[in-house]
């Protein structure tokens, strides 16, 4: 076997069969294995003939083909797989050898891993891969983190150059130390979760309360796609309502079982938000939508029970349960005209949360993270990529950047513009009994951020009055407290 510079990939599921025929369509060398053997034969026999790519039994065998310092991939599920996959491997590798996991770890993994491969003087990559299987073969945004002249010397070229890019410039960056990779990551895939919320609620209402049949959501989506909202998901919602289930003839979206599913992302980056202590509502709002979609049965039973506006339950005639005060009639022109604009400051809001995540996370954890790289390396390749992230781009290339990227000046005056329509979606969405959770508290978010002064004083005045909790006052400095059970005189604390 050659000791040419090899790149080593593991795990040959439809991501990391995708991304070793990306990197040996770049002309790389690629050894691959996977641990069920068959699975790498039948690999080999259907894309061997595509680029320099060698197929190995063996973890040692695979190792044993890549030249010093080696540079080898995980693609294996997260968890308890990947720590499976990284305990053969690492025994077998030197100091100075790379070793990169490309799944969507959880980042506290990746930083216990990161310690046991440094321990043996090898570099722990942990790399987030984002555009699924179309993006893995052609063209992934890629987040590593790990140590920066590892990466550098070792990985940088290969991941520059089977990246997507846009206009000349890679959807790949270095992050920064440890966890960095996976972290963002995380916050891409909660973004990706209220994106996705957000766009469910828009057809629901579309639907249901602007009385539009699905085609004409799909059309919609697809104008919306042409505007300010132009983004990988609009584009494919638009696709997916237009489709037609070939069985029954109905719109595929009427014959999927409306119970969404997840594998942790989402939940992930609402705990640590919770954790940290940021406001992440849209965030967070998709994930407890998710789960209420989940208790499908519950949900059944409900229905017939529990009444809506008019007092109405959901019945034959209103199968979405959504009988609108009379005159409502399910056709509210305005509402379908003020969706674009309520969709589009909503999805804003959603950014920022997650951006402010990333530089609470980036502070707390010394990670140095640039967000205005973050949003360049979002702006193709990964599932969330949007016109306007080149907006967010400019907002945090600036110095210095906004606190919150509501603040930077483009999207000050979006919202400003889009607030009458957004306030009205929600206002009627409450009306007709429709749950729009990620728009209403993305709007409840910008109003309480824009607030001076909230009630928040009460909930001191209450906390000090049951458990002497204390609180702080607007004309002085100090820590003080009522005697409530005495004569109501205020001490210091
Ligand atoms: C991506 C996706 C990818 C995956 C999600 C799905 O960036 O390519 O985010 O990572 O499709 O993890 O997540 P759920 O199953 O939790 O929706």
């Amino acid at each position: 076997m050659s000791q040419e510079r090899h790149f080593g990939l593991t795990g040959l599921a439809t991501m990391g069969a995708n991304l070793a025929r990306n990197v040996a369509h770049h002309g790389i060398p690629v050894a691959v294995h996977n641990r069920t053997t068959s699975r790498m034969e039948r690999f080999i026999e259907e894309h061997g003939g595509e680029g320099p790519l060698s197929g190995h039994r063996s973890t040692a065998d695979w190792v044993a083909a890549l030249a010093r310092p080696r540079v080898c991939m995980s693609m294996v599920q997260a968890g308890p797989a990947t720590d499976a996959v990284i305990e053969e491997i690492l025994p077998l590798l030197e100091a100075g050898d790379v070793l990169i996991d490309g799944g969507n770890a959880n980042f506290r993994d990746t930083q216990r891993r990161h310690r046991t491969a440094a321990a043996r003087g090898v570099h722990f990559i942990g790399a987030g891969v984002s555009g699924g299987e179309e993006g893995a073969l052609h063209g992934p945004s890629i987040m590593p983190g790990g140590e920066r002249e590892a990466y550098e010397r070792s990985v940088r070229d290969v991941f520059e150059a089977i990246a997507a890019d846009v206009d000349g410039t890679p959807c790949c960056a270095y992050v920064g130390p440890d966890g960095a990779g996976h972290y963002v990551k995380m916050v891409h895939n909660g973004i990706e979760y209220a994106d996705m919320q957000l766009i469910a609620e828009s057809y629901d209402l579309l639907r249901h309360g602007a009385g539009l049949e699905v085609g004409q959501i799909a059309e919609r989506f697809e104008r919306w796609n042409e505007g300010e909202l132009e983004s990988f998901l609009i584009e494919i919602a638009a696709r997916v309502l237009a489709h037609v289930d070939v069985s029954t003839g109905q719109p595929l979206v009427d014959v999927i079982l409306d119970a969404a599913e997840q594998k942790g992302t989402g939940r992930w980056t609402a705990q640590d938000a919770l954790e940290r202590g940021v406001p992440l509502t849209g965030i967070t709002e998709a994930v407890f939508a998710r789960t209420l979609s989940a208790l499908h049965g519950e949900r059944e039973l409900a229905a017939g029970r529990l009444a809506g506006p008019g007092g109405r339950t959901v019945g034959d005639a209103d199968p979405a349960g959504l009988a609108g005060p009379a005159g409502s009639g399910g056709r509210d022109q305005q509402l379908a005209d003020d969706l674009e604009q309520a969709l589009y400051a909503s999805k804003i809001v959603a950014y920022a949360q997650g951006f402010a995540q990333m530089a609470a996370a980036s502070e707390a954890e010394g990670w140095s993270i640039s967000l205005g790289d973050m949003a360049t390396i979002w702006r193709g390749g990964c599932i969330i990529r949007a016109r306007f992230l080149d907006r967010i781009r400019e907002a945090y290339d600036r110095e210095p950047g906004p606190a919150n990227l509501m603040l930077a000046d483009f999207f000050a005056q979006a919202l400003a513009e889009a607030q009458d329509p957004w306030r009205r979606v929600v206002a009627r969405a409450a009306e007709l009994g429709i749950p729009a959770p990620a728009f209403a508290s993305s709007l409840a978010y910008y109003d309480g951020y824009r607030r001076a002064r909230g009630p928040a004083s009460l909930i001191q005045g209450l906390r000090d009055l049951f458990g002497a909790h204390t609180y702080r006052r607007v004309d002085r400095d100090g820590v003080f407290h009522v005697m409530w059970g005495e004569d109501g005189r205020e001490v210091e604390a």
